[in-house]
Parts: structure tokens; sequence; C-alpha cells
């Protein structure tokens, strides 16, 4: 039934909702009013009204050089998605470049952009070997500091940044790729600060005490696939929550890029979310080839759109069929924003996101609202709602 309904949206163009026509709201006539939605200010037809219709939160990495001083930007945040998350502010290097000295700034007003646009906020990220401030670790691998000093200041870091955001925060992403693609740990500085992954579940157990409502993550890149790194995290969750560690869900990062093949990602979702986890996509993009500098968001096969209009399809599918799967996040909205170019430049990678670098929406933007605009077969989701209950 979900199935059918959705793969229709692929071949409509047009579809009613509550006998209005969707119209895509960021193609609107320039100057015309938008579609409101009954109880806020975002239109009917934005993404987040229509995942509200099941429960599913769309969210977006936001970017807090542009949220305030780029108007456009500003707006598409606040009327697009129900959910957003700190690209860079929340991680370590960012929140204490200084050891000692705290700087919550940024955080703290998307925090507030998020409150008055009705939003929940993902947390990224507590623990990560990457993004470190260097007085820490320059490459996260490697440190001056003895194992009990690291000790200490993970304790008091993820200690003081759950507490600083207590109440705030609707899903800690509390671990952040602690796996390696064959599955065996990543060998970092806190890996070989406690001689193994003990660091985890007490960073999970810390989080839990300074927060006790936000929902705990683990969250990786290449879950998605089925393979020795996420048959390793699935062994590794199933042991956390054997051993009563407050762990509450998992995120699939959902780098996808169209030279490969689309991955089992649901088969994947449903088995961790039948380990009694949520679960969610946390950093969705799809990029392919590109022309080099500065045409980097121009995919050298003009055919390429229609691959990745298929796997931003499937991947939003994948989510809406599991109802443990609690929010679905792109990670970024605008092309110029993108991590993608800037890190795959040999061959040159790019046009990952659903918006161009003028800001507009691309076809994919009009593939994901006519399928969640479709959706309604799908099962709501058990807990759409801010923290644990
Ligand atoms: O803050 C400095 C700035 O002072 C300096 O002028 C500028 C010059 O390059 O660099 C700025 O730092 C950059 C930072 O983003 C903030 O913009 C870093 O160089 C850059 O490496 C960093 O990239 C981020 C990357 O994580 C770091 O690993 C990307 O924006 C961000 O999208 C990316 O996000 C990660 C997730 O957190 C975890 N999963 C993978 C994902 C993609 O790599």
């Amino acid at each position: 039934m979900l199935r059918s309904a959705l793969s229709i949206g692929l071949v409509s163009a047009t579809v009613l909702l509550g006998g209005a026509a969707l119209t895509g709201s960021a193609s609107a006539e320039p100057g015309a009013a938008p579609a409101q939605s009954q109880h806020t200010r975002y239109p009917a037809d934005s993404l987040r009204a229509l995942g509200d219709r099941v429960g599913l939160r769309i969210g977006t990495a936001v970017n807090m050089d542009e949220l305030g001083s780029n108007a456009e930007y500003t707006r598409i945040t606040a009327e697009q998605f129900s959910s957003v998350t700190a690209e860079n502010v929340m991680k370590w290097q960012l929140v204490e470049p200084n050891r000692g000295t705290y700087d919550w700034a940024a955080a703290d007003r998307l925090v507030d952009f998020a409150k008055k646009n009705k939003q929940l906020v993902r947390g990224h990220t507590l623990v990560w070997h990457s993004q470190l401030p260097t007085w820490l670790s320059s490459d996260g691998y490697t440190t001056t500091l003895s194992n009990d000093e690291l000790k200490a200041l993970l304790k008091k870091h993820v200690q003081d940044q759950a507490k600083h955001f207590k109440g705030d925060i609707w899903q800690w992403d509390v671990v952040n790729e602690a796996f390696n693609d064959d599955g065996t740990p990543r060998e970092t500085i806190w890996y070989k600060a406690w001689g193994g992954l003990g660091y985890i579940a007490d960073a999970f157990r810390w989080a839990r005490q300074a927060d006790p409502k936000a929902l705990l993550f683990y969250n990786d890149y290449n879950l998605e696939f089925t393979g020795p790194k996420s048959n390793a995290v699935y062994d590794f969750v199933k042991t956390l929550k054997a051993q009563r560690v407050p762990i509450d869900g998992v995120g699939f990062q959902g780098h996808l890029d169209t030279q490969y093949g689309f991955p089992d990602l649901q088969a994947n979702l449903q088995r961790f979310a039948d380990l009694g986890l949520k679960v969610a996509e946390t950093e969705v993009d799809v990029r392919t080839f590109t022309e080099a500098a500065p045409n980097v968001n121009t995919p050298t096969n003009p055919l390429a759109v229609y691959a990745q209009e298929s796997y931003w399809s499937r991947a939003l599918k994948a989510c809406l069929a599991i109802r443990e799967c609690i929010s679905f996040t792109p990670w970024g909205f605008g092309d110029t924003y993108s991590w993608i170019p800037g890190w795959f430049d040999d061959p040159q990678e790019g046009a990952a996101l659903l918006y161009d670098a003028d800001l507009k929406p691309k076809s994919q933007y009009y593939v994901i609202q006519q399928d969640l605009a479709l959706a309604a077969g799908a099962p709501r989701r058990a807990d759409g709602g801010p923290g644990r209950h």
C-alpha cells in the first residue's frame, strides 16, 4: 500500500492536499503569499508540514555563517524544516577553542532560532575524533595529553555541554564515527586512552545524567550498506543495549553517491530498529560527478539528476516505511554551502543537495515533496515529539 502510494509520487505532477493543489512553495510567483499551514507560519506544502502528517521530522544541517545574515537562507530554514542540526557550531573545536573557556554563542543562537520557529534540535556531536581543538589534538589520533587527563577532559566536556543545552536538545549524537569501514574500532585518542571502546558507554551514561530527556544516538556513515561496518556497529549497539547502557537510537548519516549502487538502507534501518532503538537519517546528501571549479555543482552527465532524484526518493521512503525512523535530515540545503565539492575534488563531485547555488529548489526537492505528500499510508512515527517520556 505504502509502496504503491509512494511510487505514484514519482510520476505525479500535481497532488491534491486538503483540496488545494501543491504548488511547491519555493517556486511561487515572486511576491505571492504562500499557502499557510493552520497553526504556524510555514507553508502547507513545505517539507515540514508534509512530514508532520506522519509525525516525521524533516531536518537540515545549518550553517551559522548564513543563518540570520542571509535572508533567503534564513527564510528557507524556518519554512521548510521542523528540525535543525548545527553543521559545525556544537563541535568541540568551536565550543572550547581555548582550554577552559566555552563559547556557546553561535550554538545558542541556533537553539533560540529553533524555539522561535517550532523546530527541534539535533545536537551534533559530543564525542568525535575530528574537529577537536588544537590544544587537545591536531588530528584526533595523537595528543600530548596523558590518558588520565583525556578521561577527565572527555567527562567534563560531555557533562558540561549536555548540561548547557539541557532541555533544548531532542536527539544528541553522543558518539560520532567510532568505527572504520572494515568494522574495526577507530583507534582515536579516546580509544587509546580507554584501551578500547569503553569510552562510548561512559559517554552515554554521562549524557543521560546531564540531560535525562534527550534521545541519545550513536551516529555514523556507511551504516546504510550491509557489510563489515554496519555489522560491527549492529553487534556493538546490541551489546550496549544488553548492558543497559542508555542508548536510544542510531543515526545513519546517508552521504550517498550515484557512482555506487543504492544501499539496502531500509533493511539496515529495520534491523537496528528491531533492537528496540529509534533510527534516523541524519546527514543525507547525494553527490555526483561534476565539472571542475568554478562549476562544481554542474553534473558532467546531465542525466545524473535522474539518479540523484531516485536516490533521494529511496532514502526518504526507507525512513517513511519504518515507524521507528523519527527524522530525515539533509546535510544542508544549498549547493554552495555543501561540504562535498571541497572534500571530493579529485575527481570533482558536487550538486549533492536539494537546492541549487542560488537557493532555488532543484527537481530533487520536488520529488521529496511529492513523496511526502503521498505518504499518508506510512506508519505514524512512534515518537515525533520532544525527548524521552
Ligand atoms: O572555522 C574555520 C575558519 O575559521 C577558517 O577560516 C576556515 C578556513 O578553511 O575553516 C573553518 O573551519 C572549517 C569548518 O568546517 C567550519 O566551516 C573547516 O576547515 C572544515 O574542515 C569544516 O568542515 C566540516 C567537516 O564536518 C569537518 O570534518 C564541514 O563543514 C561539515 O559539513 C562536516 O560535517 C561532517 C559531520 O560533522 C559528521 N559526518 C560527516 C560530515 C561531512 O564531513
